[in-house]
């Protein structure tokens, strides 16, 4: 069960949040987690709740685009902070949320329906980074599922991009698209 004010959520966190407003960790990044995260529930079966709350949450409290260690962590701690001022939330779905900011870019993988589900949606808007989703890496069968979409979609970056520029940095990918550095993607990515 929960009591959300996601109006006031959103406000706050774009109120507090340190980057750019355009940044690739920014609201619009949320909006379309929140938006995966949406699609995916309708077969995945995680809780919307929890979803639309790590959407606004995940990347909320990043402080830099490249070299920041832990996003995750200060987003769940977020989390707590605004429990009981902006939403309630039973304290399944809290664990839940704050084990999916904590864990978002560390672990690629959860068994969890609803963290799994988190996961995917943030990874599925891995294309504005020029990056191509990699279903190995995806939780659910409907995220491996639109992952395939995504690389059969005519805008698709291709198979064989080797380098890309993503903002300014130059991001070296594998053959599937997918970063070569494992601590790239604890970056985010
Ligand atoms: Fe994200």
């Amino acid at each position: 069960m929960s009591d959300i004010n996601y109006d006031a959520l959103w406000q706050r966190a774009t109120a507090e949040f340190a980057l750019p407003p355009g940044s690739a960790h920014g609201p619009s990044h949320w909006k379309r987690v929140e938006q995966n995260g949406l699609k995916l529930a309708q077969k995945t079966v995680a809780r919307t709740d929890v979803v639309k709350l790590f959407a606004v949450f995940h990347d909320s409290k990043r402080q830099n685009e490249f070299n920041d260690p832990e996003p995750g962590p200060r987003g769940a701690a977020f989390v707590r902070e605004l429990r009981g001022v902006l939403f309630q939330i039973d304290d399944e779905g809290m664990a839940l949320l704050c084990e999916a900011c904590s864990v978002h870019t560390a672990l690629h993988h959860s068994a969890d329906a609803t963290i799994g589900t988190c996961l995917d949606a943030d990874r599925l808007d891995l294309g504005r980074v020029g990056i191509v989703p990699d279903p190995r890496f995806m939780s659910t069968a409907f995220g491996r599922e639109l992952c395939v979409e995504l690389s059969s979609s005519p805008s698709r970056p291709g198979s064989a991009i080797v380098m890309s520029i993503v903002i300014g940095r130059r991001i070296r990918l594998s053959a599937t698209g997918f970063p070569t550095s494992a601590s790239f993607i604890k970056k985010g990515y």
